[in-house]
């Protein structure tokens, strides 16, 4: 066999390897209207939002989980592989695109991956957080810029423990050309040489806190390492690409570690429209995702955040949640 045929044969591989962890699920439209019945069920909790205390949150995510297993199964098996980790992300099209039932529909979800949270200062501190661009913003990589918002985890200058676990996105509108962009980190980790895996694992580096927490513009955090391993060994990574930098910046070992990282995730990312009816459910911490310059027209994603546990978030705010404040959660980091 030729070097060539051999070569193909690997990419083949990592393809497959990156789909198995990036999947893509079209709802049936008996199980999408089914999904109706469990979120009115529901909604006037999930109207409630961010307004109910936390352990009525609790009570709504367990109710919600035995209903959509019941009425939405194939739905709800794909998500708890999500929550066992099997998946990194669910591209999920085929769902209601009427806006008020969306909403509804983005809570139930969020519930069956996870408890929905937020942060006080990010997006209003709504539970259900509406992205919009604003054409006259000149913040880039935020989610107000129209121009691309380059690769990136968010939030990776919280402490894990209380750093967003998933991110689920619903279009609402979505212009033309408009592709989100999510790559598993698992078959990045791969490719990496041996030696800047071992950087990257090291506390050699610092992000910088962004500016939605109201601390200042250019507060970065002490020394942290790029990539971690969870309590159940599964390779972990904090990092916006464009806010990283060697806590020494002659650390040229460091810089090249992070060249290296970025030219591999770019390659491994997988584009896809977060049109209406569609949901792009993924994890914050196996993977890195990306949006692409917006197209021409308006945008309306709704968001939601969600963690396996809050118990962290509580501890550090003395605050039962579901909104916690940002300060307090961010100050326990910078401690
Ligand atoms: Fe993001």
């Amino acid at each position: 066999m030729s070097t060539e045929h051999r070569s193909g044969g690997r990419e083949r591989g990592r393809a497959e390897e990156r789909n198995t962890r990036f999947v893509r699920f079209a709802m049936s439209v008996a199980e999408a209207e089914r999904l109706d019945e469990v979120y009115r069920k529901y909604m006037v909790y999930l109207a409630a939002g961010g307004a109910l205390d936390g352990a009525v949150h609790r009570t709504i995510a367990q109710a919600i989980s035995v209903d959509l297993a019941r009425h939405a199964p194939k739905l709800a098996r794909q998500l708890a592989r999500a929550r066992a980790g099997e998946i990194d992300a669910s591209y999920i099209t085929g769902l209601p695109t009427d806006p008020e039932i969306a909403r509804g529909v983005l809570l139930v979800i969020t519930y069956a991956i996870g408890y929905a949270f937020n942060f006080s200062t990010q997006n209003g501190g709504k539970l259900v957080m509406e992205l919009r661009p604003d054409p006259n913003s000149s913040q880039a990589n935020t989610n107000t810029t129209t121009d691309e918002f380059r690769a990136h985890t968010d939030d990776a200058a919280i402490a894990g423990s209380c750093r967003v676990g998933w991110i689920l996105l619903y279009g609402i509108v979505n212009p033309p050309e408009t592709v989100t962009g999510y790559a598993p980190i698992a078959p990045v980790i791969k490719r990496l040489s041996h030696r800047t895996k071992q950087v990257l694992f090291e506390k050699r580096f610092t992000v910088r806190v962004p500016v939605s927490f109201k601390l200042g513009d250019d507060i970065w955090t002490d020394p942290v390492a790029i990539l971690s391993l969870s309590d159940t060994g599964a390779t972990e990574i904090a990092w916006p690409s464009y806010a990283t930098k060697p806590v020494d910046e002659r650390d040229q070992e460091a810089l090249d570690a992070l060249a290296e990282l970025e030219a591999l995730v770019d390659q491994t990312m997988v584009h896809v429209p977060v049109d209406p009816g569609c949901m792009l459910a993924f994890s914050n911490v196996r993977g890195v995702h990306m949006r692409s310059k917006i197209g021409e027209g308006d945008r309306l994603i709704l968001r939601t955040y969600a963690r396996d546990s809050l118990a962290d978030l509580r501890e550090v705010t003395q605050d039962d949640g579901p909104i916690f404040d940002t300060q307090a959660v961010i100050a326990a980091r910078l401690r």
